[in-house]
């Protein structure tokens, strides 16, 4: 337990940790059931456990129709603010469910069936949310698909979740112009082993995409004439969506969610975590391809009866490092989530705080940050500029919902630089050794969770259990690796300071590094290849690569980066940001042929390293050390300790 928490803070998570099926049942009680569940936490099955086991509801009606049922269908449920089309309206409850019955009656119609997969590869559109929340309606499993990834990931997602239909747009819209779609899920499509029958394309007025006869339906042509479905009860044990995340491998993690510990833990935290209720508005400033919109800007806010903010834009450049601010004013958002990433752009762009001058902040109560490590230089910057707490909170795509949070609707304590706060009720946080002992404070260690994780979290890897077991839960039996390594200091607070794996975190995205060498890999004049994250003002990481070349090839420097950064970009997306690639002669491996990354990434970032003692040959440290310094990353004076 923790020890020096706050007390009321304390309590709650004293008691979230011994009664467990008390304060879930407690907390399912915002949540509408079609029949109560047998057992709220059956853990025969462990380590697979189920919440509300033969619990009947629908997250759905939970976010949606029973908002108008109570009389609130007139209020807004979906702000949408695109400053890079100008576009901006809002769209009531009683709105959302028209269009979102109408879509599930159109999959209704074509055939897709509870238990169905179906994948959302869009922009931050209202109808990216739609079709969450109709698939969710039917209880179809969504697999959204972030719109930055290339057509070869959307097709391994697309071989790996099998869907029924696929709903697309023709196109996004990036500060740097309009992102064609539909010619991305197109080669997808073709490169995929799974056969799709059905695509929805959404026709955007900035670009108009042709369809495929016999498979592409235009969205506003199929949904005309489609019926209205009802919610479908489901358990709230069956799968509400799939989530792909980077692994350390090439191939992604399909992380598996429920519906009724989903929307219990959701509406748990937009009260406790967040400080938001029916009625307030929220804005998660994230893209609904990742955990943070699927949690926050979609399920979570519309669980409470909130109103919720979707963002067309960037923090920057669309148009001003201002456009935040004045859309926290406009809209009086209580409560606002973003990145440190966003706030270092911000931050470059406008140090002065020139762009705040004149904004009417009031209404916003707190400022909430996660995706990666918020640094103290950007914590302190932006607490001097607005004024407001900063609320720094860890959590995963794994966990859906955070893990370690300042809970500013319950009882906040007092912010610590560079930490998230107190283990969240629900959550067992411990630091161990290898061994698996815990450490004492403000040592460094290993941050793994108690078994079992609370509901909202991963139920399982989308079939794949043993990836599931192997990932998380063989190394320290009876807990859950977070792959996250930090410490906690003598008031219990947690420090999450880097990855014990090959997973890379840019601007708040996050990428395997086994991914960009398996691309790498792909080139007709590479031999082997390793990319490694450093450190970025802006981005937080960057991937660099570096590759060995085989022999007799003839090919300038300038022209193989371009031909790599060229295709990392097709392979992966512009997501990937890649920029950094050069040759070396060859890499530091061990004796048994591993690649010494992490001691090259000590060195691009500057840091102390150790000769490692299996080290197969000494000098291709010195080889790197060279590169990386003509690349701008090394500093030629650290010296090995
Ligand atoms: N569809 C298509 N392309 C996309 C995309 C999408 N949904 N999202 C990003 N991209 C593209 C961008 O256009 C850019 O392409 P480019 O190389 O042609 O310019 C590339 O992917 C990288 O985008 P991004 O990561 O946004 O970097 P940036 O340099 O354009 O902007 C920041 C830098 C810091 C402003 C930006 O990363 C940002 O807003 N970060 C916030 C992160 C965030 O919200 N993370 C979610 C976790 S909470
Ligand atoms: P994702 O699954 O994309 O949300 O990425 C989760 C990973 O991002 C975590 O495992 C951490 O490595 C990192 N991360 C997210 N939030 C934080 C935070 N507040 N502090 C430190 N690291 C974070």
């Amino acid at each position: 337990m923790e020890c020096n928490m706050d007390n009321k803070n304390s309590q709650l998570h004293a008691s979230s940790i011994n009664y467990p099926s008390h304060f879930w049942a407690q907390a399912a009680k915002s949540i509408d059931w079609y029949s109560a569940w047998d057992q709220v936490l059956d853990d025969s099955e462990a380590p697979f456990y189920h919440w509300f086991k033969g619990g009947m509801m629908n997250t759905c009606f939970n976010a949606v129709d029973r908002h108008v049922l109570a009389g609130r269908g007139e209020q807004i449920a979906i702000d949408y603010v695109s400053p890079v089309t100008d576009t901006e309206y809002g769209i009531t409850y009683a709105e959302l469910q028209a269009q979102v019955s109408r879509l599930a009656g159109y999959m209704d119609a074509i055939g897709v069936k509870k238990g169905d997969r179906v994948v959302i590869y869009m922009p931050m559109v209202p109808e990216t949310a739609f079709a969450m929340l109709a698939c969710a309606r039917i209880g179809a499993i969504h697999s959204v698909v972030f719109g930055g990834f290339a057509a070869n990931e959307l097709a391994t997602r697309i071989d790996d979740a099998k869907p029924k239909l696929i709903l697309s747009a023709s196109c996004g819209v990036e500060p740097s112009g309009v992102v064609a779609y539909k010619p991305l899920l197109d080669s997808a499509l073709e490169q995929a082993t799974h056969r799709v029958e059905h695509c929805l394309i959404l026709n955007r007025s900035q670009l108009e995409a042709p369809l495929q006869a016999g498979r592409d339906v235009d969205w506003q042509t199929g949904v005309a004439t489609a019926a209205n479905i009802d919610c479908v009860p489901l358990a709230a044990t069956d799968p509400l969506y799939i989530l792909y995340t980077s692994g350390t491998t090439g191939q992604p993690k399909g992380v598996v969610r429920d519906n009724g510990g989903h929307s219990v833990a959701l509406a748990w935290s937009m009260k406790h975590i967040y400080d938001i209720n029916a009625g307030d508005s929220f804005w998660a400033a994230s893209d609904v391809g990742w955990v943070v919109g699927h949690s926050y800007i979609v399920y979570g806010p519309l669980l409470v009866g909130a109103t919720t903010l979707m963002y067309e834009g960037k923090p920057i450049g669309t148009p001003d490092p201002g456009a935040f601010w004045r859309i926290i004013a406009q809209y009086k958002v209580k409560s606002f989530f973003t990145a440190p990433t966003a706030i270092r752009a911000i931050k470059r762009d406008d140090p002065n705080g020139k762009y705040l001058e004149g904004v009417d902040l009031t209404g916003l109560k707190n400022v909430f940050l996660a995706g990666e490590r918020c640094d103290p230089d950007t914590l302190h910057w932006v607490e001097g500029k607005l004024q407001k707490p900063i609320i720094d909170h860890w959590w995963q795509t794994e966990t859906g919902w955070p893990v370690a949070a300042n809970l500013m609707g319950y009882a906040p304590v007092a912010v610590k630089a560079g930490s998230p706060a107190l283990a969240v009720p629900g959550y067992q946080i411990e630091v161990v050794d290898m061994m698996g002992e815990q450490v004492a404070a403000n040592e460094s260690g290993n941050v793994v969770i108690k078994l079992p994780l609370p509901p909202g979290t991963l139920t399982t890897l989308w079939q794949n259990e043993q990836r599931y077991i192997d990932s998380y839960l063989s190394m320290y039996p009876g807990y859950y690796l977070s792959g996250d390594a930090g410490y906690k200091d003598d008031d219990g607070y947690l420090y999450i300071m880097s990855r014990i794996d090959d997973i890379i975190n840019v601007a708040g995205h996050r990428l395997s590094t086994g991914r960009f060498e398996e691309v790498l890999c792909q080139h007709e004049a590479v031999a082997e290849a390793a990319v490694i994250g450093v450190e970025d003002a802006l981005k937080g990481q960057v991937p660099l690569g570096l590759v060995v070349l085989k022999k007799g090839v003839n090919t300038t420097e300038q022209e193989l980066n371009e031909q790599l950064m060229a295709l990392v970009r097709k392979e992966i997306g512009p997501v990937a940001s890649f920029r950094l690639v050069s040759a070396v002669q060859k890499l530091p491996k061990t004796r048994s042929g591993k690649i010494l990354r992490g001691t090259m990434r000590n060195i691009a970032d500057n840091k102390k390293y150790n000769m490692p003692a299996t080290i197969e040959d000494p000098a291709t440290l010195d080889i790197i050390r060279n590169t990386l310094t003509r690349m701008g990353y090394a500093d030629a004076q650290v010296k090995v300790s």
